[in-house]
């Protein structure tokens, strides 16, 4: 039986977190044993709002491709590209562009609470807007049938979806394939240090590359029970956010229930069982820190990589554009 094919991808802004491991790598982990897969650096995604600094998305290819490689994602097995580098994606955007409305992009909820987070004064920037169709291309390029995603890309797969079927059905072939969004699993979802969501721009996030210094002070910065004076008043480890990370990271549960129990009678400090998350996060992180320094000191290897993947993601995506052209009867023969 045919491989099932899946691809996704990342802004490359910077280095990758836990929440990006609990949410994302960890199932491409296991995915790659039985897809046909790609992992997409969306360079030029990263550069529709920050195309005033180049290098910053350039320095982060090279941070996020290290720690794809140090959990775990085995180029062997998964295709890493540049997007940029693709040039049948913007090609296929183009003729996608006919198909969608300005209107109908201009209700895109994941697009619209993005703007009002980066404050366009001066106007949204036409690449930014645009954006949802070139995730189009990326998706629809490589016949993905499952796209592993944040919540926050329904509206992207929603697109994508809709385009699908407009392009098939106007001219009468499906060339495109629909994908089924994969989303994560929200009861497993890992707070940032501050309790909201684990994100990079906030400033709460435990990176896979933090030592063991950045991981103290991080964990000493989270909310226990509020109305815990002190280490003998019965707490409530719901409340606690140090628990969350021990139920996603501590390989032992018998002891986080035990722990549990004592907190809740008031027989241990909240400082004892930070210490615990020290201790389980650092000995997580510590492997893959190790690995991640290895790969990020020898750009030569991650370029080798990433060509390779990169020459296979062209050859596929133009591909997919030859059919496209053909469907439309353009493919001009002289
Ligand atoms: N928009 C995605 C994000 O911000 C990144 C991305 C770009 C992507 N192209 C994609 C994800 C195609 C999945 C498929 O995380």
């Amino acid at each position: 039986m045919k491989k099932k094919v899946l691809l996704t991808g990342d802004r490359p802004t910077g280095a990758l977190h836990l929440g990006h491991y609990i949410g994302s790598l960890k199932n491409r982990i296991e995915f790659q044993e039985r897809c046909e897969t790609y992992i997409m650096v969306a360079d030029a995604q990263a550069l529709t709002d920050n195309y005033d600094d180049v290098n910053k998305v350039k320095n982060s290819i090279y941070e996020v491709v290290s720690d794809y490689l140090a959990v775990g994602i085995d180029p062997e097995k998964s295709n890493i590209f540049i997007q940029s580098c693709v040039q049948a994606l913007p090609e296929l955007a183009m003729f996608y562009m006919n198909l969608v409305t300005i209107q109908h992009l201009g209700h895109n909820p994941t697009v619209k609470a993005e703007c009002k987070m980066r404050g366009f004064n001066e106007g949204v920037p036409a690449g930014f807007y645009l954006y949802p169709i070139y995730q189009v291309a990326d998706i629809t390029a490589f016949k993905a049938d499952i796209v592993p995603v944040g919540l926050d890309q329904a509206p992207m797969l929603e697109l994508t979806r809709d385009i699908v079927r407009k392009f098939n059905t106007l001219y009468k072939k499906e060339v495109l394939v629909t994908p089924e969004a994969i989303y994560p699993d929200l009861k497993g979802a890992l707070p940032g240090v501050d309790g909201q969501k684990m994100s990079k721009s906030l400033g709460n996030a435990i990176f896979l590359s933090d030592e063991k210094e950045a991981i103290v002070a991080k964990v000493k910065k989270m909310k226990s029970d509020p109305g815990r004076l002190s280490a003998t008043d019965p707490g409530d480890p719901e409340k606690a956010l140090a628990f969350s990370y021990l139920e996603v990271f501590d390989p032992e549960k018998q002891f986080v229930e035990e722990l549990k129990e004592r907190y809740r009678k008031g027989t241990v400090s909240d400082k004892e069982v930070k210490e615990r998350v020290i201790d389980v996060i650092d000995t997580f992180i510590e492997p893959i820190r190790t690995r991640r320094k290895q790969f990020y000191a020898d750009r030569s290897h991650i370029l080798s990589i990433i060509k390779k993947g990169t020459e296979r993601a062209q050859s596929k995506a133009s591909e997919t554009l030859n059919e496209v052209r053909a469907a439309m009867g353009i493919n001009y023969t002289f």
